[in-house]
């Protein structure tokens, strides 16, 4: 069972990250990112084609997909996978309906690609005949970018409905994946999916530090040349890689070990249907917890995930949300703040790992957990 056994400055043992990424790790996990590999290293050169090989693995795709990885934070391989597909000047629709659809209308945007937004409210799904309407009025529109779990509220989009009316009109998708990658049914064999992009610090409880996006061999090799960003430009990672078997510039040597680490142990643990149970059980025990202290869901339930739940602020009026964070924080939870600027809301990530029994200050979720929170203290400032 993962410990946690490292401490911090102080000498105490932090505070369980109820965060969607970076998110509390392994004692394993952190321990594979202690040694030092050099780039040439044969060894880590393997270490890099094994990851490669368990992601794909990881997605649960029946049909041939390339896993091509990327240094940086996810949103470095989201814009990798738009820049090297869709070509620049070329018009894309982009599902909005939170913070991270409207983050690649940006990039996109930024990057020359004309971005149709198709915008919907944060608290519903984008809806398919939206986006079949965009289609229709932009027919040189060949792409779709949508975002399958929008971790800003923690909504699921159908990837799965807008992968269909893809299908139907000749056009494909890029899905953002981030938060869902390894738990929830990305539809990656669906045959207008063309590429699904996460990255090592979330689901599959890596460090963060390196993306990743899943493509099919044939939709890689189409987009060569088209990329007008030297980094960004996946063709040209994947080659230089197949050629090398290295970074085509420096690796995340850490961050590559750690999660060949993480992946075995998502794969000892039973992989996506054994994750999601801890997670939903995560999600239970929270929800329990949160219903008894009389917070309310933003989200209807059927569009919540049990990746991160997003909470109504107490109409009080001496509710601070730093002030609730720092006693929840005292008590060695970290929360995280919302992400809505129409609404005051929370929010609390459910994809942590369980408490080892032995460890005095936490033990696994449970509703007694969460309801440590219950001092009705919580909601007044410490003043
Ligand atoms: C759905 C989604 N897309 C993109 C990102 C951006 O990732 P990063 O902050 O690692 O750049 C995140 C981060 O949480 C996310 O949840």
């Amino acid at each position: 069972m993962a410990g946690h056994q490292h401490t911090d400055d102080s000498g105490a043992a932090p505070p369980v990250l109820l965060t969607p990424g970076p998110l509390t790790t392994s004692e394993r996990t952190r321990r594979a990112a202690t040694v030092d590999w050099g780039s040439w290293d044969r060894r880590f050169n393997d270490l890099t084609a094994s990851v490669r090989h368990r992601l794909a693995a990881a997605s649960g795709a029946a049909r041939p997909v390339l896993c091509v990885p990327m240094q940086g934070s996810g949103t470095f391989a989201v814009e990798a996978a738009v820049r090297t597909l869709v070509a620049p000047g070329d018009r894309l629709v982009v599902a909005v309906n939170g913070t991270y659809g409207a983050r690649i209308a940006d990039m996109a945007t930024r990057a020359g690609r004309r971005a149709v937004v198709v915008e919907a409210s944060t608290d519903v799904p984008v809806p398919v005949d939206a986006v079949a309407d965009a289609f229709e009025q932009h027919p040189d529109a060949r792409h779709l970018a949508v975002v399958h779990c929008e971790t800003s509220t923690g909504l699921l989009n159908p990837v799965e409905d807008l992968a269909d009316v893809a299908h139907q009109m000749g056009r494909a998708l890029i899905v953002d994946a981030m938060s869902s990658f390894g738990v929830l049914d990305t539809a990656i064999d669906h045959p207008a999916v063309h590429a699904v992009v996460a990255a090592s610090g979330k689901c599959l409880e890596g460090l963060p530090g390196m993306g990743f996006v899943l493509v099919p061999p044939d939709v890689l090799d189409a987009a060569a040349g088209r990329c007008d960003s030297l980094s960004l430009d996946l063709v040209d990672q994947h080659r230089y890689m197949e050629r090398t078997g290295q970074w085509r510039y420096t690796p995340p040597t850490h961050v590559v070990a750690a999660l060949h680490e993480a992946l075995l142990q998502y794969e000892e643990e039973g992989g996506a249907p054994v994750r999601l149970d801890r997670y939903r059980a995560n999600r239970g025990a929270l929800d329990a917890g949160m219903a008894a202290l009389g917070f309310r869901h933003y989200l209807h339930e059927s569009l919540r995930t049990p990746i991160i739940q997003t909470f109504h602020s107490p109409d009080h009026p001496s509710w601070s949300f730093p002030t609730f964070y720092e006693l929840v924080k005292q008590r060695g939870f970290v929360l995280y703040p919302g992400k809505l600027t129409t609404e005051e809301t929370f929010r609390v990530g459910c994809i942590e790992r369980s408490r080892p029994p032995s460890s005095p200050r936490r033990s696994a979720p449970s509703s007694r957990l969460w309801t440590q929170w219950a001092s009705p203290s919580l909601f007044h400032r410490a003043d």
